[in-house]
């Protein structure tokens, strides 16, 4: 059924975008981390929004983990679950940028078809991709969580780059290989690379 069949029309504020954004001093985007689990996301999610933080930036992190416990813990890990996981989150990110915020979002985000969408949500000049590469070898290794090892025996079901794919990014804003970058280097290349995109 159609928004209009159900009776909803669309609310327009008074404030819009814009000036949120002059209030802030800044312009609003969403940063993407898509990667393995363990190819680091999450510790160069929060170290990217500290570094915004400190500079006078305002910015947020949504965390795959973090939003699996509250408004997404009704979704499991099936390729439907994911895409609808990645649905809201890219909604709850479209809303955050309207508000004049910036989003440092990190999800596993395997399917490159949910990615797409994702950047369609959000639009694609706010939708900011960067691919947090590592080798399977060096998230098994890492493994902190003692999940890979839990998959490899069947304990866990669709484990993203044992028994579920992960489709690697094709053409990504940014690239950063973790297996022998330090967390310092990773977040000095995305700060250089929003620069010179304009964004900051
Ligand atoms: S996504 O694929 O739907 O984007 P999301 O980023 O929200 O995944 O959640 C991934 C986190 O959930 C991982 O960091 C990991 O700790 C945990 N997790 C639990 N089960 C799985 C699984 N089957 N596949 C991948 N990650 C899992």
């Amino acid at each position: 059924m159609s928004a209009t069949e159900q009776n909803i029309y669309s609310q327009s504020l008074k404030v819009n975008r814009q000036q949120r954004e002059k209030n802030n001093n800044q312009q609003s985007f969403t940063l993407w981390l898509t990667g393995l689990s363990a190819a680091g996301k999450s510790t160069i999610a929060t170290e990217v929004d500290l570094w915004l933080f400190e500079n006078g930036y305002r910015s947020y992190v949504l965390d795959g983990d973090n939003t699996r416990l509250g408004i997404n813990r009704d979704l499991s890990f099936s390729d439907s679950d994911r895409k609808e996981n990645i649905r809201r989150i890219a909604e709850v990110c479209r809303l955050f940028n309207d508000a004049g915020v910036i989003i440092v979002a990190a999800y596993v985000s395997p399917f490159e078809e949910d990615r797409t969408s994702a950047k369609m949500t959000i639009g694609e000049n706010d939708f900011i991709e960067v691919f947090i590469d590592a080798s399977i070898e060096t998230c098994k290794a890492r493994d902190k969580k003692g999940l890979y090892a839990k998959a490899e025996k069947g304990e866990i079901e669709n484990f993203t780059g044992i028994s579920s794919k992960y489709e690697v990014p094709a053409s990504p804003d940014i690239h950063i290989i973790t297996d022998n970058c330090s967390v310092e280097e990773a977040v000095q290349t995305i700060i250089n690379r929003l620069k010179e995109l304009d964004k900051l």
